[in-house]
């Protein structure tokens, strides 16, 4: 029987699951307090986190019989991964398993920028009724730029090719000549070409040292105008103090972001009073199948990891 500590929330089908055969400490809050999760780590075998909890080089090596590490989720930079390695113990992340819910969420923000559409319920109770103010655009036919094109990329790109719109595509790993770009009947591009045409803007990078600060003014300054940028990959990548200036200066049509450089937000009130932007707390990937798929994912692997004698 392995010791298995969840630091952040689970599917409870799957705690149960877990606890089944094992010993389980499901505290969903502990994420938040570092000494708090080290008092509870010195026996764990198993741990489990979602994005919050840090999981650096100081919180890894007091888990001295740590051997796997789920992460309930994709991005991995809330762990220090290379210490992991360094220490033989595998981050399982739950690949592909919330890519549709984040795919959706984009459709979603696409159809409401163009739409223009956020502010309508609050003038329509305010008893406006003005219909020229709210004449959108449609999606059918604009050109969507998709930085990344991996596991949600590749999705994104179907749901909006379904709907229409014409899909660029820039990825390091991914060369020009790649047979990829035919099958996604994606057209291949350079970063900055990207930036030049898109209609709209679409990122589904990791957060890394090369993408941080990915878009910033010089970025901003280059996208057609009245074009739009979503980001829901991870905070940090788009500069939000360049946004906003860009925002308000009228030189893009507006916005959506569900992930910040400081989550949960510093200070709010700077996001305040910009026409066309949409904010949510980091809930892109986070539906109630993606967290089921999300939790059975990690509950098997880490099952199947710990009864196959881990390293
Ligand atoms: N907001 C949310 O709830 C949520 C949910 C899931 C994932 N995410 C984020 O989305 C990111 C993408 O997820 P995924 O499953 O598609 O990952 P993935 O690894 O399948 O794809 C990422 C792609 O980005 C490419 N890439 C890396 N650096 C690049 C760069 N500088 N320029 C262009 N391309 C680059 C990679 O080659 C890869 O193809 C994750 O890293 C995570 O941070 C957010």
């Amino acid at each position: 029987m392995a010791n298995i500590l969840i630091t952040e929330f689970m599917n409870q089908k799957q705690v149960e699951q877990l606890s089944a055969l094992h010993n389980v400490n499901y505290k969903p809050e502990l994420y938040s307090n570092k000494e708090d999760i080290i008092d509870n780590s010195s026996d764990v075998h198993a741990l489990i986190v979602r994005n919050k909890t840090n999981v650096d080089m100081q919180l890894i090596n007091s888990m001295k019989n740590l051997k796997v590490i789920g992460r309930l989720g994709v991005g991995l930079d809330n762990i220090d991964v290379a210490h992991c390695k360094e220490k033989n113990v595998p981050v399982i992340v739950a690949e592909a398993a919330n890519a549709r819910s984040v795919s959706e969420y984009v459709m979603m923000g696409l159809l409401t920028l163009f739409r223009g559409i956020q502010s309508s319920t609050r003038n329509v109770l305010k008893g406006e009724w003005d219909r020229n103010k709210h004449t959108g655009s449609e999606i059918n036919g604009k050109t969507l730029g998709i930085v990344g094109i991996g596991t949600i990329g590749q999705i994104v790109a179907e749901n909006a090719q379904n709907m229409g719109m014409k899909v660029i595509g820039n990825d390091i790993e991914i060369n020009d000549n790649d047979g990829l770009w035919d099958k996604l009947n994606i057209e291949c591009c350079t970063f900055e070409e990207l930036v030049r045409k898109s209609d709209a803007i679409t990122i589904h990078v990791p957060l890394t040292n090369k993408t941080h600060n990915l878009f910033t003014e010089n970025e901003f300054e280059k996208m057609l105008r009245g074009s739009y940028i979503i980001n829901s990959s991870r905070g940090g990548i788009v500069n939000e103090t360049d946004l906003l200036k860009y925002l308000k200066n009228g030189h893009l049509g507006g916005a959506m972001l569900d992930v910040f450089e400081k989550e949960p937000l510093n200070d709010p009130g700077v996001f305040s009073n910009v026409k066309n932007l949409i904010l949510t707390p980091h809930i892109a990937g986070l539906t109630l199948e993606s967290n089921v798929r999300v939790s059975q994912t990690i509950s098997n692997n880490v099952l199947d990891y710990l009864k196959s004698g881990g390293k």
